[in-house]
């Protein structure tokens, strides 16, 4: 039966990390709908949080500069809401060795503080948790799958995992309804593109428009999945409506793998011009490196009749569009 998204109209939703990303993509589909929106973000500097993100529906949401790990606050942000969309995060894989308690405060300590909080105050909310492949670490196998062991090659992933399975936990304990989507590389309008701190696609882009040469670590024939921004909203949309989703994970994926350098030379064709230079992987990232991964999608397809519609090309190309426009709110404005 086709997906109903009746069920958004009028709903009371809490997105956490939603002036970021895929949270701010996620809101703007859920006004669509007809849903009252809450974003819950610290705006912490360097992270991905940017008010320009929902510049077209500032009118139509409400936000709320708290932190996800001021307990009280979430609590009572949590009392009455339908559905959570927990996406806030500590996303630097390189921070979160440099900084890992950081990271653990908000991945991980946070995390089980929100679920308290869903138990006490609102147990029948439904949650999404937005995990990562990260927890997979380097690929025993291709493409992974759910079953692949746990294997997390940096602090973020280990926090992620810890994070994700508090929410598993909490379905199985308390029967709160969870679930966790783990995502591929997501990319598209709205992503942090000012440095490489959070993805080295996000750079990339900065760097073709600015015509500096973009660097490929390595020989470039790491391969890799992206997810256009709109699929994954789609399959958050869908994990939250669909009961088949309660307790359970899912990766997502796409079926078009490329390796680093074709991704390299597409977005210097779909930019008409640019170039890009092969240099040695820094040692800091090489230590946490997962090599060749992309995901097999066939769960979250088969229970929630998800799979990814938008090719990489059209992505792409919509995505550098985005940014040639609007630079000025991703990297210019800022010192
Ligand atoms: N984008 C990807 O490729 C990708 C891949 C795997 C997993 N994820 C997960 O998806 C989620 C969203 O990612 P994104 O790409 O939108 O990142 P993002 O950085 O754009 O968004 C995250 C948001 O969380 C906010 N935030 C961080 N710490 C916070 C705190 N302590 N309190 C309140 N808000 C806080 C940030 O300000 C930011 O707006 C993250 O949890 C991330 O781990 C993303």
């Amino acid at each position: 039966m086709p997906f109903d998204y009746k069920v958004f109209s009028g709903s009371d939703i809490l997105i956490t990390g939603g002036l970021g990303f895929i949270g701010s993509s996620l809101a703007r589909r859920l006004v669509g709908l007809g849903a009252k929106v809450t974003l819950v973000d610290s705006l912490i500097p360097e992270y991905g949080g940017n008010l320009f993100n929902i510049y077209d529906i500032r009118d139509r949401v409400i936000v709320d500069l708290t932190d996800v790990r001021d307990a009280p606050a979430m609590a009572s942000l949590i009392k009455g809401r339908d559905f959570l969309f927990n996406l806030a995060g500590q996303t630097s894989h390189l921070d979160s060795m440099t900084d890992p308690l950081t990271d653990l405060n908000i991945n991980a300590a946070a995390q089980l503080h929100i679920l308290e909080a869903c138990r006490q105050h609102n147990p029948d909310v439904k949650i999404v948790f937005a995990s990562t492949r990260q927890l997979y670490g380097r690929p025993q196998y291709l493409p992974v799958d759910e079953k692949h062991p746990l294997n997390p090659v940096d602090v973020n992933g280990i926090n992620k995992l810890a994070g994700e399975w508090y929410h598993l936990l909490y379905h199985s304990v308390y029967k709160i309804r969870t679930c966790a989507l783990r995502l591929t590389n997501t990319y598209g309008p709205g992503m942090r593109v000012k440095d490489a701190r959070q993805t080295f696609l996000g750079v990339w882009i900065r760097h073709l428009i600015e015509g500096i040469p973009i660097q490929v670590f390595s020989d470039g024939m790491q391969r890799r999945d992206f997810n256009f921004i709109d699929d994954v909203v789609e399959a958050l949309l869908l994990a939250t409506a669909e009961k088949a989703s309660e307790g359970q994970v899912f990766n997502l994926g796409h079926s078009e793998h490329i390796s680093l350098q074709e991704l390299a030379a597409l977005l210097i064709r779909l930019n008409n011009g640019g170039r890009y230079e092969v240099v040695p992987f820094p040692i800091d990232r090489k230590a946490i490196d997962i090599g060749d991964y992309y995901g097999d999608f066939s769960k979250v397809t088969t229970v929630l009749g998800w799979f990814p519609q938008v090719p990489l090309q059209k992505g792409l190309a919509q995505t550098l569009e985005y940014y040639r426009k609007y630079r000025a709110h991703y990297w210019e404005s800022t010192p």
